[in-house]
């Protein structure tokens, strides 16, 4: 499974970068947005244009980096990606427009099938795309058949949903269970997904029967053992917090083991390291 950071803060990306273990990231507005506050409140300046160039030198060829349109009508959407794609691409090759599945349909006259038209034409002109707010299987096909080369389910919010139909209390990055949750005699579902992580092994299911190419990109992960299950069934990608990421690295056993052996080093091996 290849691993994302989903952050638009360049401290965290270099320092997750610097790991090893990052294969691209993601950003949204609110991501941006949070970013964006940051530097400000250490009084840092600068233009998006030139924070987002530098994002995307950092990070470099052959690792991609969503980024996402603003509008919500088929035409401003598909200008918007051309622009972020045509501003931005030749900094490194490595740009790909995120597009939601469907737009907020409650303002300037945009219509539910408006995600699915710009995902088209955009694949149409070869650039490549990552179909965000993905929250059950059939819009993951539907993104899939369009051109997607990403599908963005978002594990998390499906989890919250769930929880907060049923009035349980939850804090965000709290586990919640692949097999889903008993509630009265039933399991607790939308629409027959009982968890985050069964939408991405639904969606898993269906790409695989009918040899999609899409990847999906499995996001709003919440803890650690979220992306293990994630692993489990099958998602190609797993786009995580810095939080989360270095919840993945920790454990108590290690640790403690850690500490023995420094313990238990005797002079006749340290004398090894000694120049
Ligand atoms: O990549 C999508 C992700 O950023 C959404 O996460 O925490 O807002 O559900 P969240």
């Amino acid at each position: 499974m290849k691993i994302f950071i989903d952050t638009a803060n360049i401290d965290e990306i270099k320092e997750a970068f610097s790991w090893g273990i990052v294969d691209g990231v993601t950003t949204n507005p609110s991501l941006i947005k949070k970013a964006v506050n940051y530097y400000k409140e250490k009084g840092k300046t600068f233009t998006m244009e030139e924070y987002i160039k530098e994002l995307l030198t950092f990070v470099g060829k052959g690792k991609p980096v969503s980024l996402e349109v603003i509008g919500n009508t088929e035409d401003a959407m598909y200008k918007e990606a051309h622009i972020l794609f045509d501003k931005f691409n030749n900094i490194a090759s490595n740009v790909v427009i995120k597009i939601p599945v469907n737009p907020e349909t409650e303002r300037g006259g945009a219509r539910l099938f408006d995600g699915l038209k710009v995902i088209r034409r955009l694949h149409e002109d070869g650039i490549p795309v990552n179909v965000t707010l993905i929250m059950n299987p059939l819009q993951a096909l539907l993104a899939a058949k369009a051109g997607a080369d990403y599908v963005s389910p978002f594990a998390g919010r499906i989890d919250n949903y769930l929880r907060t139909n049923a009035k349980i209390g939850f804090e965000k990055h709290d586990y919640y269970p692949a097999e889903g949750v008993e509630w009265g005699e039933k399991l607790l579902s939308d629409d027959g997904i009982v968890s985050g992580v069964d939408l991405v092994a639904s969606i898993r299911d269906i790409f695989d029967n009918y040899e999609f190419e899409t990847k999906i990109l499995a996001a709003s992960v919440r803890n650690a053992r979220q992306v293990r299950e994630l692993a489990e069934v099958g998602a190609d990608i797993a786009t995580i917090p810095f939080t989360v990421l270095k919840e993945m690295i920790w454990h108590y056993k290690t640790s403690e083991g850690m500490k023995k052996f420094a313990a238990d080093t005797v002079e006749e091996y340290r004398t090894l390291f000694n120049k």
